[in-house]
C-alpha cells in the first residue's frame, strides 16, 4: 500500500511543478516584437529602410543607451513607452544588438 501512495504523491508533485512552469508568463521574443513594431523601418537585419535611419548593423550605442532612444524615441526614431511593456523593449534591445558585426 505504501508504494502506491509514494507513487500518488510523486505524481501529484510532477503535476503541480509542470502546472506551475506552464502558468509562468512567458518572456517576451524579442524577434517577433522586431518584426512587428521594428522591421518597416530598420529592415529584417538592422539594414535601414527609409532615410535617416541608423544602420543597426554598425550601432555603437551602450545597451542603457540603446533601451533609452527605443524607450523615449530620438528625431525619428519613435518612442515606444507607450507601445511595448518594458521587458518587451529589454527583449528587442537584445534581438537588435545581433546584427552587430
Ligand atoms: C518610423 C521608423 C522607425 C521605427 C518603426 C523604429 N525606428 Fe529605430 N530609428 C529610426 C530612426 C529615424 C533612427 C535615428 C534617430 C536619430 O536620428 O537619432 C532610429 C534609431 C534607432 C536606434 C539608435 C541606433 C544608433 O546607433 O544611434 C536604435 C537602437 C533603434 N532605432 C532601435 C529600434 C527598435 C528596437 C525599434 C522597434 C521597437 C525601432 N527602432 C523602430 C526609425 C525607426
Amino acid at each position: 500500500m505504501r508504494k502506491y501512495f509514494l507513487i500518488g504523491t510523486i505524481t501529484i508533485a510532477i503535476a503541480f511543478v509542470f502546472g506551475n512552469l506552464y502558468a509562468l508568463p512567458q518572456s517576451p521574443d524579442g524577434k517577433a516584437v522586431y518584426k512587428r513594431k521594428c522591421a518597416r523601418c530598420h529592415g529584417d537585419n538592422g539594414e535601414p529602410q527609409k532615410k535617416g535611419v541608423t544602420d543597426l548593423r554598425t550601432s555603437d550605442l551602450t545597451d542603457a543607451e540603446a533601451l533609452n532612444i527605443i524607450t523615449n524615441g530620438e528625431e525619428k526614431m519613435p518612442a515606444f513607452k507607450k507601445k511595448l511593456t518594458p521587458d518587451e523593449i529589454k527583449a528587442v534591445a537584445t534581438y537588435a544588438k545581433k546584427f552587430r558585426k
